[in-house]
């Protein structure tokens, strides 16, 4: 059967673990603790059993969670044998860099190493491997829920290599996925930089006192169509993640006013769905409900 390693078990490794597990991969699961990766697994079953009752699962729960292997801190033995990488820990590059390094040492030289970064430079996360795997290193980013959300952007570095993005384009096709190719790696993609506009404008109507928050998530779900506002979808990203995203893309140029309504609940670390408060409140911690 053939390996992928995800490193990172939270909101979006678990996921894309699920994803990889249903397309029949062996997957190794890594995060930096055994309760991290409990809760990834106990999320995954979950997703799995919905995923049954509606008759969207070729095969039984079980069976695509015992193709799950969680991995406690161990980045090295997880990409043994491997084709592929993703890596999904915290958008901090530092992080980042030594998880691809770690990797870089230990998987198959022709394994491709993929981050599911948001905001960071694919060509930066490269510096941190070795010369002759520059090639393979990507973007492949998916949107939250992995398991529903229907694209993936693939990311092309300065040094990433046609045949790298034409086989990252397929796996993601193998689990079911659109795809989106982008060519510059510039500061949040094509998706990200557009939602940073979107967001901030949202979040400077209610600080300046235009508009509340139930206003603004009204008008864009039920005027411009779109699925969640602006700040229930802040909620459901992790308003925590919205800020690493916000600041790297700042660090690299992107021109922004950030609002001091984001920057004031991360202070605050009411992170959203995952705290339980965010611009909403959420009664139990860890599941989205609309409020
Ligand atoms: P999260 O905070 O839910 O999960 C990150 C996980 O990585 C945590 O469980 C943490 O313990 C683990 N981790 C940290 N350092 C590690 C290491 N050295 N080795 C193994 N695991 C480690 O974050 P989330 O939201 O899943 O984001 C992960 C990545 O995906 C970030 O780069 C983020 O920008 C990106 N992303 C997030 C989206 C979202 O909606 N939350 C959407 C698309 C991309």
């Amino acid at each position: 059967m053939p390996k992928v390693a995800v490193i990172g078990a939270g909101t979006m490794g678990h996921g894309i673990a699920e994803l990889f597990a249903m397309a029949g991969y062996e997957v190794a699961l890594v995060d930096v603790a055994d309760e991290y990766l409990k809760r990834a697994l106990q999320n995954i079953e979950w997703s799995l059993k919905k995923l049954a009752e509606k008759g969207q699962l070729k095969e039984d729960p079980s069976a695509v969670l015992s193709r799950i292997r969680p991995v406690v801190g161990d980045v090295c033995s997880a990409v043994v044998g491997v084709e592929l990488m993703v890596e999904a820990v915290v958008e901090d590059i530092e992080v980042k860099k030594r998880v691809f390094a770690e990797a870089d040492r230990c998987a198959p030289p022709e394994a491709i190493l993929a981050t599911n970064t948001s905001s960071l430079p694919i060509t930066e996360i490269a510096e941190a491997v070795k010369p002759e795997r520059k090639t393979k290193v990507v973007g492949m980013h998916f949107f939250n829920p992995p398991v529903l959300m229907p694209l993936v952007e693939v990311i092309k570095g300065q040094y990433t290599s046609d045949e790298t993005v034409k086989k990252v384009a397929e796996y993601a096709q193998k689990l079911g996925k659109q795809t989106v190719v982008v060519n510059r790696d510039v500061p949040g993609f094509i998706v990200n930089r557009i939602l940073a506009r979107v967001n901030e404008a949202a979040c400077w109507m209610v600080a300046r006192g235009e508009a509340t928050i139930q206003e603004v998530d009204s008008a864009l779900i039920y005027k411009a169509g779109l699925p969640m506002g602006a700040f229930i979808l802040m909620d459901y990203t992790g308003i925590d993640v919205i800020c690493f995203i916000g600041d790297a893309m700042l660090k690299r140029g992107f021109k922004s006013h950030p609002c001091p309504l984001i920057l004031e609940k991360c202070q605050q670390k009411k992170y959203g769905v995952k705290s339980g408060e965010g611009f909403y409140k959420y009664p139990a911690p860890g599941k989205f409900q609309w409020p």
